[in-house]
């Protein structure tokens, strides 16, 4: 008898997040499926985020979605941490201002007018989620990606803080970089990439 292909739920409603795991997870005997598949959630379902850390967000997303769904969820939780701002956005990064990307971006970019180019460091923090609802198993993975702030917005690719986002390792920000680029060095891609063990060793037997 074939067996039939496991299933797993990105849990995202991001449009920018999704490609990128789907593209670093795509070798795993999985079957991918995005919220608008699950027929039992409303269109517009969304999990609270109360917690102070991305560990915390992630695992409660990913158990909230795997107790309501019944399929394997995968959750990522993640966003920017300026040194000159004492980590900030961080949790807040998607509501850090009310608007769009650009608003935030803008606005990010304002409050860093004064700061010296040595001193604009930062870093986009990723925490990835798993959970099993049938044996409750539960396990996380992180990645960091250390760049800097740039004093304009660059490149069309990617979303979220991705055009004032410059990686030194590339020399260009991660909204100029291809998907693939994007995920060799990016904190998702590295957390991406523990992820794709603990799928392999800990989620498909
Ligand atoms: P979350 O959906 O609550 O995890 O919020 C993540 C937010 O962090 C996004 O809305 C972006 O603003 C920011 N963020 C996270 N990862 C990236 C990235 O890869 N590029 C640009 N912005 C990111």
């Amino acid at each position: 008898m074939i067996k039939s292909q496991k299933k797993i739920l990105i849990a995202t409603r991001s449009k920018g997040k999704f490609p990128e795991i789907v593209s670093k997870l795509k070798g795993l005997p999985f079957e991918f499926l995005n919220l608008n598949d699950v027929g039992n959630l409303p269109q517009d379902y969304e999990v609270d985020e109360p917690a102070m850390t991305f560990e915390g967000n992630a695992i409660i997303k990913a158990m909230t979605f795997g107790k309501k769904t019944g399929f394997i969820v995968l959750t990522d939780d993640s966003g920017l941490e300026v040194d000159a701002l004492d980590g900030r956005p961080g949790v807040y990064s998607a509501r850090y201002v009310s608007g769009t990307d650009e608003d935030r971006n803008r606005e990010l970019l304002k409050e860093l007018k004064d700061v010296p180019d040595h001193q604009r460091g930062a870093q986009f923090r990723c925490v990835i989620a798993l959970y099993d609802p049938q044996d409750e198993k539960i396990r996380t993975c992180n990645g960091v990606c250390r760049g800097r702030i740039v004093r304009e917005p660059k490149g069309e690719n990617g979303f979220g803080y991705d055009p004032i986002f410059y990686s030194e390792e590339l020399g260009k920000t991660t909204a100029e970089m291809g998907l693939e680029e994007k995920n060799s060095i990016s904190h998702r891609g590295k957390a991406l990439e523990k992820a794709y063990r603990i799928l392999e060793d800990e989620f498909l037997n």
